[in-house]
């Protein structure tokens, strides 16, 4: 039965329809509306730091080479042969002077530049390469070490886009006197679930922690979430979770890490590292800043961030019922190798595809796709109206605040998203 994008979420987004959840024709206009026209997150800078490194990526479904060019500059290309089709570039990283397809070895330099066609000398005519090479992401721009791309030429800049989740994002990136990097390759895993729910989990979602993740999430954690919890929309599709403890706190109590660093990973080394971060972070992102313990951070539309875990995230789309998750560990740059490691251990063991928290989330997000997918209930469309209109301005934090039970992180998403669908819904 075909719909309208206006019958999928309601004005107030407090109610949103299965469909928009599992209809593949819903997932066609996420791709043209959703993934040809926002910024995505395509790789850290740390992942490419000498010219002819390069990473794979994906925007959405398209796989993307991102590379170090021979200048300097980060040239992101679609990996497919302008000949045939084929994937050129092999690998999930390396470094190289340039890809050869496998199927005719057209090759290609690292920025996507047609270099070479075997069979050319065979031919009378031959081929004008400088039009022949990859097809280049036409947007691709980077803030504070993320690279990002976009399909859309016209796209406003990176920096706009991100807007006030800057701020947020940077009480993390800038308490680092290097920054951080991205420790390898991502963790990479499909799970049987709708790209939304975990994007939505990590806009805001910290309500289900007390209770889906029970079993390790201790009573007192979830008090001081209820006692000093914000959830941040800090522009539609944006969403920042995290405490603001008081002034008075002792360090242990608010230092990013702690909590992430059960006594049997983290040694005393650790805990004076964490605790020197710590007593530094004030000055590097002042006072406000420096007492937010965060704890989930997504930008729009698929890029999520663990604050205490230091895992960042991205739900690639594979169809409406399934995700593939790719995840980085992230650590301060100028950290000791041996705290690296432990912070990478933390990384894996609470968000890696067997992480405690993960599984627990994945299983949960696998069950609401079903739901979504049941018969007979299409007119009891899912209920988004927790908090509704108790958000508001925060005298000394940009966007809109609020406790954080409040669902106005995922109605606010589901608004950018009923807009970015209708303006490719046909008339
Ligand atoms: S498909 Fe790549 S060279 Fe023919
Ligand atoms: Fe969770």
């Amino acid at each position: 039965m075909p719909f309208r994008v206006r019958d999928l979420v309601n004005d107030e987004a407090t109610l949103i329809s299965r469909r928009a959840w599992s209809d593949p024709a819903v997932y066609e206009l996420e791709k043209r509306g959703i993934f040809g026209r926002a910024w995505l997150f395509l790789a850290h800078e740390s992942q490419i730091r000498n010219p002819g490194d390069y990473v794979q990526a994906y925007m959405c479904e398209t796989p993307i080479i991102v590379a170090r060019g021979a200048d300097l500059g980060i040239h992101a290309s679609v990996n497919s042969c302008t000949h045939r089709g084929l994937p050129v570039c092999r690998t999930d990283h390396g470094n190289t002077n340039g890809f050869v397809c496998p199927y005719h070895a057209w090759s290609y330099d690292v920025t996507g530049r047609l270099r070479g066609i075997p069979q050319e000398r065979q031919v009378k005519k031959r081929p004008d390469k400088r039009k022949l090479g990859l097809k280049k992401v036409p947007r691709v721009e980077t803030w504070n070490g993320m690279i990002f791309g976009s399909f859309a030429e016209g796209i406003e800049p990176l920096e706009d886009y991100l807007g006030d989740m800057r701020f947020y994002l940077g009480a993390f990136f800038d308490r680092f006197p290097e920054g951080v990097e991205f420790v390898g390759a991502p963790q990479r895993w499909v799970i049987d679930a709708n790209w939304k729910l975990p994007m939505e989990n990590q806009l805001g979602d910290v309500n289900h922690g007390p209770f889906l993740h029970a079993s390790i999430v201790p009573p007192e954690a979830n008090q001081e979430i209820v006692d000093h919890g914000f959830s941040v929309v800090p522009g539609a599709g944006h969403g920042a979770t995290f405490r603001l403890m008081p002034e008075d706190t002792p360090i242990e109590q608010v230092a990013w890490g702690f909590e992430a660093m059960p006594s049997l990973l983290g040694g005393p080394e650790v805990h004076e590292y964490l605790r020197e971060i710590h007593a530094r972070a004030a000055e590097r992102v002042g006072p406000l800043r420096s007492r937010i313990k965060g704890l989930t951070f997504g930008v729009y539309p698929n890029l999520s961030f663990l604050w205490s875990n230091t895992a960042f995230k991205v739900s690639h789309p594979r169809g409406p019922g399934k995700v593939e998750y790719w995840s980085w560990s992230v650590v301060p740059a100028d950290a000791p190798e041996s705290i690296k490691k432990v912070l990478r251990g933390n990384h894996t063991s609470f968000f890696g595809p067997g992480g405690i928290l993960e599984q627990e989330d994945s299983e949960a997000w696998m069950q609401q796709f079903r739901g979504a997918n049941i018969d007979f209930a299409d007119d009891r469309p899912f209920f988004y109206g927790l908090g509704e209109g108790e958000e508001g301005p925060h005298p000394d934090m940009p966007g809109l605040v609020s406790s954080t039970a409040n669902e106005f992180y995922a109605r606010q998403f589901f608004q950018r998203w009923r807009a970015a669908l209708e303006a490719v819904e046909e008339a």
